[in-house]
């Protein structure tokens, strides 16, 4: 429950960021370990992925930020349908559980609420890698006969999860494997460096092509998880949208350059200082054309908070996605709220209104619960946003940051 209005200020600390850190989980079956990582972000999707590397035979235990891992022996290759429903991201047991046993049985993930999201880039780059898979009863089966093989894999869309996926496999293949049409996100930065800290040899993770020299086993991990760029994306545009003035700790500046452009081309002022990330606004918005993009580019993450952050522009914008074809279910929650927006093929046409006002309205997906609080904070009066079991995913605690800040928000059961 919000109730709107009131501008945002204070101070606020970005915690780690979820999309690294499942990777990162995920990385740890690699090897025995004990692996060690720290600010990591008490999410439902850690959970979910603790569950199943639990199963998967692995020791975890969380305390605090802190979790650590040990996987002396992988005793079962399942990625049960029951946990891959719940979270997209168990897919990347698979490239792991593939290289280090030969074998891995991942459920297929179903389509979700922002698109079909297929997985066959996965699975080529790991067919490439010279395993055999089948697909039966709603299951990947994967099979390498010996160690799989470096070759070079030209993916033909850049993925995330996908590039993790084969990048994980690739650490422990024969000889040198390169990644062509490479995911670019931070995120897979991150986790290169993480693998290499465990022993694998990779260079050129952030550019499109990622070279790869097989090792024949990797070591323990130890790594802090870096910032959440799309937590602070959306304090910024809390801030902004509420007119008020924030401060956030943490926030990773270097990799939000197209979120910072487009806030700054709204009139909203974006500044360093010192450790911290000054944002503050006074007016309404101006509007803005977006699209979004793969990394460098505006990332589909932001994409329904900027919208929110819109529907009170001055004028009128255009939202185009391209990275999933149907991303805009947030939309017909909005314009419960007041805000009028048309959507057109992939663009979403968004005519600023002077306000938004309280309603209730349910969330749909991760960024699109985050889309519906922003627009609440901003609205006259009431707010109610139901299942926010999705909020809670991939954001920690951000109805407390957000009180913290003088939002009036709280969780109701
Ligand atoms: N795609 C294919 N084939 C594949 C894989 C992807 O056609 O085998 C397509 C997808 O359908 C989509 C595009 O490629 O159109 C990009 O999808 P990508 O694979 O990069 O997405 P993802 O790896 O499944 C990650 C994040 C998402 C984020 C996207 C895009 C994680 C765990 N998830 O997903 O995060 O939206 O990259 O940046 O890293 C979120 O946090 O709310 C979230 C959905």
């Amino acid at each position: 429950m919000i109730k709107g209005g009131r501008p945002l200020h204070g101070e606020v600390r970005v915690s780690g960021a979820k999309n690294a850190a499942l990777p990162l989980l995920a990385a740890t079956i690699l090897s025995p370990g004990p692996h060690r990582l720290s600010n990591v972000p008490r999410l439902r999707d850690i959970d979910t992925l603790r569950i199943l590397l639990e199963q998967l035979g692995a020791e975890v235990e969380i305390n605090g930020d802190e979790v650590r891992v040990s996987c002396p022996k992988i005793k079962s290759h399942r990625a049960p349908y029951e946990l891959v429903k719940t979270m997209r991201a168990s897919v990347l047991v698979l490239g792991p559980l593939l290289a280090r046993t030969g074998r891995a049985m991942v459920s297929l993930p179903g389509g979700c609420a922002i698109g079909t999201r297929p997985i066959d880039q996965h699975l080529k780059g790991l067919k490439a890698l010279g395993a055999s898979i089948s697909l039966r009863h709603g299951y990947i089966y994967a099979r390498a006969r010996g160690a799989l093989r470096g070759t070079v894999i030209c993916f033909d869309v850049p993925t995330v999860t996908g590039t993790e996926n084969v990048l994980m496999a690739a650490t422990l293949a024969e000889g040198e494997t390169v990644l062509k049409n490479a995911a670019c996100e931070p995120e897979v930065v991150e986790l290169a460096r993480a693998l290499n800290g465990m022993g694998a040899r990779i260079v050129g993770a952030g550019t499109e092509e990622i070279r790869v020299q097989g090792v024949e086993s990797l070591g323990p991990m130890d790594h802090r998880v870096g910032p959440d760029r799309i937590e602070a994306g959306t304090f910024m545009v809390a801030a902004a949208i509420t007119r008020g003035e924030i401060r956030i700790r943490e926030c990773p500046l270097e990799w939000m350059e197209a979120v910072v452009s487009k806030l700054k081309e709204a009139g909203v002022e974006i500044s360093k200082e010192g450790d911290l990330v000054r944002v503050a606004a006074r007016w309404r918005p101006e509007p803005v054309d977006l699209k979004t993009r793969p990394y460098p580019g505006f990332p589909t993450d932001m994409q329904a908070q900027m919208m929110a952050l819109l529907s009170l522009a001055k004028g009128t914008s255009v939202i185009t996605e391209t990275v999933f074809e149907d991303r805009f279910m947030h939309v017909a929650e909005l314009r419960r709220m007041g805000a009028q927006i048309q959507l057109q093929g992939p663009s979403a046409v968004v005519k600023g209104v002077p306000k938004l006002t309280g309603a209730p309205v349910m969330a749909t997906d991760l960024r699109a619960s985050a889309s519906l609080i922003l627009a609440g904070l901003a609205a006259e009066g009431i707010t109610e946003v139901s299942r926010i079991y999705h909020l809670d995913r991939g954001y920690e605690k951000l109805e407390e940051k957000l009180s913290s800040l003088g939002a009036e928000i709280k969780r109701v059961r």
